[in-house]
């Protein structure tokens, strides 16, 4: 791994999903410390096709499903068992839905399959300051009962993340990761997320729709 960067994987329509995600993971190989997909993708593809992009992500990378997961127990088990079935070692959920009959029963079934869960701390548009925002405190806390293997804060609004991480100390693991959404097609700068307190920075179409993604991915973050 170069760079503590997850490359969001979000094929623009009139790609073939599976052919336009692994050309961009051939250019990228493990230079980034891990990738993304989301429902954009996971719809598109179907989890076979999920599970081919999975298997060329080399083995030492993050593979994240980005599902924001937010219903009850159940059917969140159901919906994250078809992305770890596919590969995906650490999926994203809402925190909104609470721990009883929703949050303890998905980290239940990821800790029995050996994945991570990723809680949203707060969301990268501008709109999360207003509901999002309200709760920051007590999702990191809820987070740290859970033992969630990290948050996702905005790199749109570095003070969320200093707060993520503010909080974070409190808590018997500060060193949950933070990743952030939000630089490049976003408008935050590469590093701004990292110098608050980030441990990755997610980045998506800066990179993926650059035709060379390794140079776009290098041009953003210098030469490590
Ligand atoms: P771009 O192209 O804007 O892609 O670099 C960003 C990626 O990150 C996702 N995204 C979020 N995911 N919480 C998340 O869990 C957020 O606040 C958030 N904001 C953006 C987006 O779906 C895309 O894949």
């Amino acid at each position: 791994m170069r760079y503590p960067v997850i490359i969001a994987l979000d094929p623009p329509g009139g790609e073939d999903p599976v052919s336009w995600s692994v050309r961009i993971i051939d250019s990228l190989q493990d230079e980034p410390a891990g990738y993304k997909i989301g429902l954009p993708l996971l719809v598109r593809s179907g989890p076979k096709g999920a599970r081919d992009i999975a298997s060329v992500m080399p083995t030492n990378t993050i593979k994240v499903a980005d599902l924001k997961l937010a219903d009850i127990g159940p059917v969140m088990v159901l919906t994250a068992s078809t992305a770890v079935d596919a590969g995906y070692t650490h999926i994203i959920a809402h925190p909104f839905m609470g721990i009883e009959g929703g949050l303890d029963e998905l980290i239940k079934y990821l800790r029995d399959v050996g994945a991570e869960l990723i809680l949203l701390a707060s969301m990268s548009n501008p709109g999360a300051a207003r509901y999002f925002d309200q709760f920051i405190d007590e999702f990191v806390v809820m987070g740290a009962r859970l033992g969630v293997w990290g948050y996702v804060a905005p790199a749109t609004r570095p003070h969320i993340i200093r707060r993520v991480r503010e909080v974070l100390k409190k808590t018997p693991n500060p060193a949950a990761k933070i990743v952030s959404p939000g630089v490049g097609a976003q408008g935050q700068r590469p590093w701004a997320a990292i110098k608050a307190g980030a441990d990755y920075e997610i980045v998506g179409r800066a990179v993926t729709r650059a035709e060379d993604p390794a140079e776009a991915l290098e041009r953003l973050y210098g030469r490590p």
